[in-house]
């Protein structure tokens, strides 16, 4: 069965009538620009063919109830106390509720109509597998607030109040990446954005290679605080250079020179964390003239550039991560491989030549268990259409 049937048949029998309608939300794979969105740098993520789906009809009070099929849990919030975090019961909301009460706190905050809900999701993007399935069910939430409630937002403009939810209702500091590509995707393109002025434009994938994603299967562990880490000592890189270069606002604005020059003032660590961010910001830079010369295996280097840099000097690889690109690295018809998302864990994105790609996905899968004795998950990826209501 499909998950759109599973959850509409939930539906009926939790609430005793059909949905009114069904909002699917997908989740994402980055191909280049890792940890730079928060550094005001650009990325290159794609909306991938895996989404949270959301069926839902006005509960006709501002009470919301909602079923998280996956889970088998269920939880209700009211929306005037949505500040409390805490359930109609008086009891604190469970972990996954954060995102659908934090993106109706967020879209209240905007003054925005959020009438309460009965609600049934579940998804196919795998959970702390750095494909962003937060961000998928926070833009599943606001798709389906933005119907109940009667009014229309732009995707870029919803996707800054599911990024607002996580920072400041769920408290992962991150940036606008996932919500963007989850809220913007455009089927079989790569999505180019500026993260400070969120100018965007869609990039054609070229037809003769295919996005596959390898799930380590080792969830991400202290992702969240190792997140943040990161994101301060970002944050202490430009505090300390902009003694000396006053111009500056976030990594963004330094250029390799003026780091070169400068970084000797920065603690090592610090340096390490900063070097790898502005090197990568360059490298993203070059993506879209590399790929409108359709040079892609000049495109794969960066990719696998990126790795390395990830690996040795932000630190947020690990030894299945690592097991897993290394593999990939040794394939025929493999451009360039890397860990995608945060890191920590979860999955890898290989770039593939499209006539390579069943034995690249069969090979992976063994090397991988050669060397981890995990099995792993790979597939070849489609890039989806954003957020939005199901026919
Ligand atoms: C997480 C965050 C994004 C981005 C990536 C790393 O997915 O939610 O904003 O920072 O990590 O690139």
């Amino acid at each position: 069965m499909d998950l759109r049937q599973k959850i509409v048949n939930s539906f009926r029998k939790r609430f005793g009538a059909d949905p009114e309608f069904v909002v699917r939300a997908p989740g994402r794979v980055n191909l280049l620009g890792e940890h730079v969105d928060y550094n005001d740098g650009f990325v290159l993520p794609a909306a991938i063919d895996r989404a949270t789906l959301l069926a839902c009809r006005p509960s006709g009070s501002s009470l919301s109830s909602i079923l998280a099929l996956d889970l088998g849990a269920e939880t209700s919030f009211d929306l005037n106390s949505l500040q409390n975090k805490r359930t109609n019961r008086d009891m604190p909301l469970p972990g996954w509720g954060l995102y659908p009460s934090g993106m109706q706190w967020s879209l209240a905050e905007e003054k925005l109509k959020t009438p309460g809900m009965d609600a049934v999701f579940a998804s196919d993007v795998p959970p702390g597998a750095g494909l962003s399935s937060s961000a998928s069910v926070e833009m599943a939430f606001g798709v389906a607030w933005e119907k109940l409630g009667g009014w229309t937002r732009n995707p870029m403009h919803m996707a800054k109040l599911g990024q607002r939810a996580e920072n400041r209702y769920v408290g992962v500091n991150c940036g606008i990446m996932d919500q963007f590509a989850s809220a913007c995707g455009v089927k079989d393109h790569l999505l180019f954005l500026d993260c400070r002025s969120l100018d965007w434009q869609a990039v054609p994938l070229p037809r003769q290679v295919a996005i596959v994603i390898a799930n380590t299967n080792v969830h991400r562990s202290l992702a969240g605080s190792a997140y943040n880490d990161r994101r301060a000592a970002c944050e202490q890189a430009v505090h300390i250079l902009r003694e000396y270069l006053p111009a500056i606002h976030a990594l963004r604005d330094v250029s390799p020179e003026d780091f070169n020059r400068h970084a000797h003032h920065l603690p090592e660590l610090v340096e390490k964390r900063a070097r790898h961010i502005i090197e990568d910001i360059q490298r993203t830079r070059l993506a879209v003239p590399i790929l409108a010369d359709n040079d892609i295996g000049r495109f794969g280097t960066l990719m696998n550039e990126c790795h390395i840099s990830l690996r040795d000097l932000y630190q947020v690889s690990c030894p299945e991560l690592d097991a897993m690109v290394e593999t990939a690295w040794t394939l025929p018809g493999c451009y360039g491989a890397r860990l995608t998302g945060a890191g920590f864990g979860g999955c890898t994105v290989n770039l593939v030549a499209q006539d390579a790609v069943v034995t690249f996905s069969r090979e992976l899968a063994q090397g991988y268990k050669r060397r981890t004795g995990l099995k792993p998950e790979v597939y070849i990826c489609h890039a989806a259409d954003g957020a939005g209501l199901m026919d």
